[in-house]
């Protein structure tokens, strides 16, 4: 039984405030957890709610997000059992009242709920991804690792946010990761010696100074070949668009700012998707198109969603809702699990229930705000997602994750299965 919840502001990655929350269980065990935070963030997402006070952390705390978890979501909770975690999430959607959790804050909410999961698995001395996912979780993700920045994550002139390499043909998690981290140590000397900077962005992988998608993908190619691995069988590719920051609604077109300033109807854009897909080993875009332009990704999805993996993230936000809409309109077929984008762990599993059903993919992801908590490493394994987006290869808020799959992956042993079937 819960006896006392806590919470307090800390820092994410890039600086900016965050909840953490802490639960005290009778038995006296402890856990804590932390929400992260996006950027390109989807209209429908669930509220992250800030103090906005310009003068203090450019109004970016968190204070009122955890008074809401001390006054008023901790009295709910005290007495009641961790280990129901459905009850749990019913009470604090109830009490929120809000269809986007506006009132408490999804930051608020969301911390609440992933502490109680962890606090009732340790009080019964089972692992998080066992006590979520049950005996049935063995599947350790293939990383969709993004080792080149673009978009609202860096300032490289790259208008798609994230190129992503996939070591899919590897034999294990441990074996994709190290080929994985050997591309991305190649990748670092080859653009050092072609002058292209080595700085990094949000979630760890490359800001370099070149402005188009082809240059992204030859630059992972050429570090593919130089590690040893071969493009197309050990290693595939993947991007993501976040299409939604290039669309002007009014005109319906895509507009490349960070680059070129081309601008692309959709059917364009499209046959752009179609060419790299042509050219290179692609196996999978995330966002091809806007969250609002539900007719440019019909048109993806009839053209491209046979032999691509199509991910919806602004498009569905985590949230059944959007995606019952995206089954019906034969729209994507693959959504991506952002627990923040929703709200509390109930609501993330009935999405993936929903998707599941329907023969979507699952694509478990990060935020580019992250932390030290791997939460969402556990989760991956505990859904068998077999497909994990946690960042590239340094800083230790994307490491976190993939050290803990490392974790996972030796508790399991010889059970292990490494990654989906495309
Ligand atoms: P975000 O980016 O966390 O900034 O939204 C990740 C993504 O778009 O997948
Ligand atoms: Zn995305």
């Amino acid at each position: 039984l819960i006896r006392k919840v806590l919470a307090r502001q800390v820092l994410d990655s890039r600086g900016n405030p965050t909840v953490e929350a802490e639960i005290h269980l009778e038995n006296g065990t402890c856990a804590t957890a932390i929400v992260p935070s996006g950027a390109s963030t989807g209209s429908h997402e669930a509220l992250e709610l800030r103090d906005n006070n310009k003068s203090r952390y450019g109004g970016k705390e968190v204070w009122n997000a955890v008074g809401n978890i001390k006054k008023r979501i901790a009295p709910e909770l005290v007495g009641k059992d961790a280990a129901n975690q459905a009850e749990i999430d019913r009470i604090l959607i109830e009490l929120d009242g809000s269809k986007n959790k506006s009132v408490l804050g999804a930051n608020a909410i969301l911390a609440v709920s992933l502490c109680v999961a962890r606090a009732a698995a340790k009080a019964i001395g089972v692992p998080l991804f066992k006590y979520l996912g049950g005996s049935q979780a063995i599947t350790l993700p293939i990383p969709f690792a993004n080792l080149i920045n673009g978009g609202v994550h860096s300032d490289a002139p790259l208008d798609f946010q994230e190129f992503m390499i996939v070591p899919k043909g590897a034999p294990s998690f441990k074996e994709g990761l190290r080929y994985g981290v050997e591309i991305f140590h190649t990748l670092k000397t080859i653009l050092h010696e072609k002058r292209l900077g080595t700085g990094i962005g949000d979630e760890g992988g490359f800001a370099p100074s070149i402005s188009s998608a082809t240059q992204a993908l030859d630059l992972l190619l050429e570090a593919t070949e130089k590690a040893g691995y071969s493009p197309g069988k050990d290693i595939f590719y993947a991007l993501d668009a976040a299409a939604t920051e290039l669309y002007e609604e009014g005109v319906k077109i895509y507009v490349f700012k960070k680059s070129q300033n081309i601008k692309l109807p959709p059917s364009h854009l499209v046959e752009l998707y179609r060419e790299l897909s042509q050219k290179y080993p692609l196996i999978s875009i995330e966002d091809g198109m806007a969250e609002n332009d539900w007719e440019g990704w019909k048109q993806l999805t009839q053209q491209l969603g046979g032999t691509l993996q199509l991910v919806g993230d602004d498009l569905f936000v985590t949230n059944k809702e959007f995606l019952k809409k995206g089954i019906e309109e034969k729209v994507a077929n693959a959504i991506l699990i952002k627990v923040n984008q929703v709200g509390t762990l109930t609501e993330t599993f009935q999405t993936v229930e929903l998707a599941k059903k329907n023969g979507y993919r699952i694509m478990v992801s990060h935020r580019s705000g992250e932390s030290e908590d791997p939460f969402i490493a556990d989760l991956a394994v505990a859904l068998n997602a077999g497909q994990i987006k946690t960042g590239s290869f340094c800083r230790s808020d994307r490491l976190s994750k993939y050290n803990q799959l490392l974790r996972i992956e030796e508790v399991l042993a010889d059970n292990a299965i490494y990654g989906t079937e495309f």
